[in-house]
């Protein structure tokens, strides 16, 4: 609340004193939250989870496994923790609903952050602090500590409001998304322990949006990671010949140089979104003769090597971009060879693309966004995510998934310096996803039981085709 002295106290005469109490009488406008006595609890919650050092690359995920099934025995979810590799746990919590045998919603979050470089901090990384204006900073306030709490403490408003949940609802927390999920969602999402549960909608991390509409995603790109591998004749430095590898390799570059660039400016004209285009990025070059001092200067190498992270859209013709790596960026005849470090698939598990239907076919997405509209938020045009998440093994199983993380007029900052979220703005998500659970779990309406149906999974719409 704002003080109601401040109009007097800003009188004051001298320009230091003026400036003092200029600053004085912003802080406690600012300071001025008016948060209720339950509000102060959830952001106190919230910062509680953020303080757990669970930072690449050797997170300890016990204390703040112990952290969340307290938080879980406080609300009365079962919970059930499982470490499918050793020291890496998974927390599920289910609310059950009034018709447990109806396919139920699973709401999924990690709880590993990434590294961060103490020295461009303005606060510490893990002390949650939350500023005069209500920004609270810390390393996953972001990515994604705000929205496994915002979960909780929606289920925990929903339970106070006498609400029951006619379908069940899980949630849980993963380890490892951070470094691709491998022994954390991947495993979780194949295990019994997950068919068991019914799920037939998934819910996982997105990102801040800039202004008011909130992002929402709907799919995300995959990763092709390879390098190509040039060989030629070893040759004195002075000698111009045919056949060198770093020609060889420059050949390469310049074809995969134009190729980003066609890519790039559909995103430049604004034709298209950029989770919607292949990207392509050389991260690393490897050539030369090395030497005490540096490198050679007189050899011609026999072998010079280029590393590229490629992040491809479901949308995309694979067949024509895997025919575009071997005649055109890598082609034997130029002695050019390829190999992949990581080359994920754009289907799911029965061959379609990995794409969560945002149109009237699923009838998942008619109740998200309703619930959004009922929440007083509006949402953006659905967009492919250019990174990727856990989602991923949801869609893999054929599982309808959105990626979507409530947070509006807030700078992107996950993985960034300084990562911060907004009290108030935390606090309208929680309400966010209390309609979300009224909605999407809530008692059935006159039509039937649309949201029962596992429908809605990679259906491809037309506006979001991509030719390669
Ligand atoms: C390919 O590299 C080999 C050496 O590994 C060399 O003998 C050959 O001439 C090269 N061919 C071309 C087309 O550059
Ligand atoms: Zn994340």
């Amino acid at each position: 609340m704002a003080s109601p002295d401040c109009p007097r106290r800003c009188s004051s005469r001298t320009p230091a004193l003026l400036l003092l109490s200029a600053i004085i009488c912003f802080q406690q406008l600012v300071k001025g939250l008016s948060l209720s006595t339950e509000e102060e609890d959830a952001v106190k919650r919230f910062q509680e989870y953020l303080k757990f050092d669970t930072v690449h690359p050797s997170p300890d995920y016990y204390p703040v496994t112990e952290f969340l099934s307290e938080q879980g025995k406080q609300l009365g979810l079962d919970t059930k923790v499982v470490e499918y590799v050793q020291g890496k746990p998974v927390v599920v919590f289910t609310w059950q609903g009034t018709e447990p045998s109806l396919p139920s919603i699973l709401l999924n979050s990690h709880t590993d952050v990434v590294p961060v470089e103490h020295a461009y901090w303005k606060h510490p990384p893990f002390a949650a602090k939350m500023d005069e204006g209500g920004n609270i900073y810390a390393r996953g306030s972001q990515d994604m500590k705000c929205v496994g709490m915002q979960y909780l403490e929606a289920i925990r408003n929903l339970m106070s409001a006498g609400f029951k949940p006619q379908r069940s609802i899980h949630v849980s927390f993963v380890p490892d998304e951070e470094i691709a999920g491998g022994d954390g969602a991947k495993l979780f999402y194949e295990s019994s322990d997950f068919k068991e549960l019914n799920v037939a909608f998934v819910l996982d991390e997105g990102v801040a949006s800039q202004d008011g509409n909130y992002k929402v995603f709907y799919a995300e790109r995959s990763v092709w990671w390879f390098y190509i591998t040039a060989a030629g004749h070893p040759a004195h430095g002075s000698r111009l010949l045919d056949g060198m590898a770093l020609e060889h390799l420059r050949f390469s570059l310049n074809a995969i140089a134009d190729f980003r660039k066609s890519e790039f400016d559909k995103v430049k004209s604004g034709e298209k979104a950029e989770g919607e285009i292949i990207s392509i990025n050389n991260v690393y070059l490897k050539a030369g003769t090395p030497s005490p001092t540096g490198f050679v200067m007189n050899i011609q190498p026999s072998h010079a090597e280029a590393g590229f992270d490629m992040r491809v859209p479901p949308v995309a013709d694979v067949d024509a971009l895997q025919k575009r790596l071997d005649e055109e960026w890598a082609p034997a005849s130029k002695n050019l060879t390829y190999r992949f470090v990581q080359k994920d698939k754009v289907t799911d598990n029965f061959g379609k693309p990995a794409i969560t239907a945002v149109d009237d076919s699923n009838p998942w997405w008619i109740m998200f966004k309703e619930a959004i509209a009922k929440a007083g938020g509006t949402l953006a045009k659905p967009e492919i995510l250019m990174g990727s998440t856990d989602a991923r093994y949801a869609r893999e199983q054929g599982i309808p998934a959105l990626g979507f993380s409530p947070m509006t007029n807030t700078p992107i900052l996950l993985h960034e310096h300084n990562e911060f979220l907004n009290a108030k703005e935390y606090l309208m998500g929680i309400k966010v996803y209390e309609q979300i659970l009224r909605t999407c779990t809530g008692p059935k309406d006159e039509s039937g039981e649309p949201s029962n149906s596992k429908a809605g999974s990679g259906v491809l719409s037309e506006t979001i085709h991509t030719e390669l």
